[in-house]
């Protein structure tokens, strides 16, 4: 089986487990500042055409729409597409200019230059770098911007995390590293980054261990806090982040 169907048919089985969800959903929270942060520079996005790879259950989506945004959501697992489907055609008003696509992000069938953002969020990971972000280069118009929110490779908690607890085993997935700008920065255009969370990754393995621990969003805001000032202060430390959001304006 291709590493594209494995992938496919991972995260069909996983949408299809409501109870897995509200656990993700839970531990997500505790590391809202980065997606505020990938929020805050979409700026504004009314009546734009925006393509969500790799959008899942919808999530980032619905909060697109709901800013006015013509929104092309775009993932490989139709389980998660027939969701939005529903949402949408409950009468879900943020949904009406939401169009659900089943596509795999690296050939996007897209015609070029017609997006003006290409969003995305723990998505990387299962895609071939360059392949995906030569294809963003051309389906998006000059001046368009990728944002996406991504883990990154070097973490050290990150990455025992990833060998001892997660969720695909083995199979070894492509974290983006920050070695890779100066690529975007070349082919693609000025691209920015900033990193969130060094020793708050230890919240993931809490989670896991003490589920229903009732410390853990307590524990979250002094961990993050106590990382956005080592990563502020200490710039080399910011390879070792567990996150990125990287914003690259295409030229
Ligand atoms: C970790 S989930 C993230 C979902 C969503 N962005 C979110 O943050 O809730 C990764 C998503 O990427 C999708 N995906 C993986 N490989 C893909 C590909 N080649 N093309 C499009 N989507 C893909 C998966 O089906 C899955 O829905």
């Amino acid at each position: 089986m291709s590493e594209l169907s494995q992938f496919r048919e991972f995260y069909n089985r996983r949408y299809s487990e409501s109870e897995q969800r509200r656990e993700h959903a839970e531990i997500a929270d505790l590391f809202s500042d980065a997606e505020e942060y990938a929020l805050s520079i979409l700026g504004d996005i009314s009546g734009a055409t925006v393509l969500d790879v790799g959008c899942g259950q919808g999530r980032l989506t619905r909060y697109l729409a709901a800013q006015g945004a013509m929104v092309i959501a775009a993932d490989i697992s139709l389980v998660a597409l027939r969701g939005i489907t529903a949402m949408s055609a409950a009468g879900n008003p943020d949904l009406q200019s939401v169009f659900p696509v089943a596509m795999d992000c690296h050939c996007t069938a897209l015609p070029a230059r017609v997006c003006d953002v290409i969003v995305g969020q723990s998505v990387l990971m299962y895609l071939d770098h360059l392949t995906f972000f030569t294809e963003c280069k051309r389906v998006l118009r000059n001046g368009g911007r990728i944002i996406l929110l991504e883990q990154l490779a070097r973490n050290p908690l990150a990455v025992a995390y990833r060998r001892t607890l997660s969720v695909h085993g083995r199979h070894d997935l492509r974290y983006f590293d920050l070695n890779e700008v100066s690529w975007l920065e070349q082919h693609i255009g000025p691209t920015q980054h900033r990193e969130f969370y060094l020793s708050a990754v230890t919240l993931k393995f809490l989670a896991r261990y003490l589920p229903g621990w009732q410390m853990h969003g307590l524990l979250a805001h002094p961990l993050t806090l106590l990382d956005a000032m080592l990563l502020d202060h200490l710039p080399f430390l910011r390879p070792l982040a567990w996150m990125t959001v990287l914003e690259c304006v295409r030229l």
